[in-house]
């Protein structure tokens, strides 16, 4: 329904649903904004939780977002993020291994994956740009402190004081315009130990449910094709053979992994 609204029926279409754009329902918290950006810790956990307001004329919507290709693609991005710091923790052999997190938000991937492996050797660094998100998220992790340090800086300022094995970011890179993106890729990729690797992952152009969620949340995202994001690494000065893109399950998240 919503795929047929033409741009100029976008306001008519959301007076026609104003009742439910308000931040009682998962969709209208993002069109209203209370954190003042989409994408924020608050929603991205609500999806993880599979949360629905058990109000009646909320609840329908709720589970509409839930079972949208966005909102389960988001959540099987985190089931990717643990599996990957499964294989790294497989690999570590008991030794250190530095992560890092670009965007962190709620570090609910973080928290499952020490909640099943707590002696792992694996440390991590978060960057998150709001402090609301840091608080929440340290909160959230408070029985793994000893292996997060949280930085509230932005990633285009920031400047990290060691090298790592993996750097990972779900959910920031397809905010950025294209010459942003290769900036950050070619800042970062410099911190990554031998051997290490960057995953970034971006909305494909294939997403479904694109529509729906500029249209009834005002949620505006860079999709990219797989050939672009290889682009953005040859552009970063990466080497071709150290290049790839991987995918959930859905591939409607695609991911730009380049190794060092
Ligand atoms: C969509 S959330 C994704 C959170 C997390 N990566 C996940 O997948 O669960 C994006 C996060 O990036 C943060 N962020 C946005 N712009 C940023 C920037 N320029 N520097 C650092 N963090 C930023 C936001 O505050 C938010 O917490």
């Amino acid at each position: 329904m919503v795929d047929q609204v033409k741009d100029e029926e976008i306001e008519s279409f959301r007076k026609k649903v104003s009742s439910i754009l308000h931040p009682g329902t998962l969709f209208g918290f993002s069109y209203t904004k209370p954190f003042g950006y989409s994408g924020d810790f608050f929603i991205i956990e609500k999806f993880y939780q599979g949360y629905v307001n058990p109000d009646e004329k909320c609840r329908k919507w709720d589970h509409f977002i839930h079972a949208s290709g966005a909102v389960t693609a988001v959540v099987n991005r985190k089931t990717l993020a643990i599996d990957i710091f499964e294989k790294l923790n497989e690999k570590a052999l008991g030794l250190r291994q530095d992560v890092m997190i670009l965007g962190s938000g709620p570090v609910t991937e973080t928290f499952e994956f020490l909640e099943r492996n707590p002696d792992s050797p694996l440390v991590f660094e978060m960057l998150d740009l709001d402090k609301r998100a840091i608080a929440y998220a340290k909160n959230k992790n408070r029985k793994y402190l000893d292996r997060m340090t949280f930085h509230n800086a932005n990633v285009i300022r920031f400047t990290p004081t060691r090298n790592f094995d993996l750097i990972w970011s779900a959910g920031l890179f397809d905010y950025f315009k294209g010459k942003h993106f290769v900036y950050l890729l070619k800042k970062y990729y410099e911190y990554l130990n031998e051997g290490g690797e960057m995953i970034i992952g971006n909305f494909n152009i294939e997403n479904p449910s694109r529509r729906n969620m500029e249209i009834l949340g005002d949620w505006f995202l860079y999709h990219r094709s797989a050939e672009e994001l290889k682009g953005f690494a040859t552009q970063a000065g990466i080497d071709e053979s150290k290049i790839d893109v991987i995918q959930e399950p859905l591939g409607i998240n695609l991911f730009l992994r380049v190794k060092k």
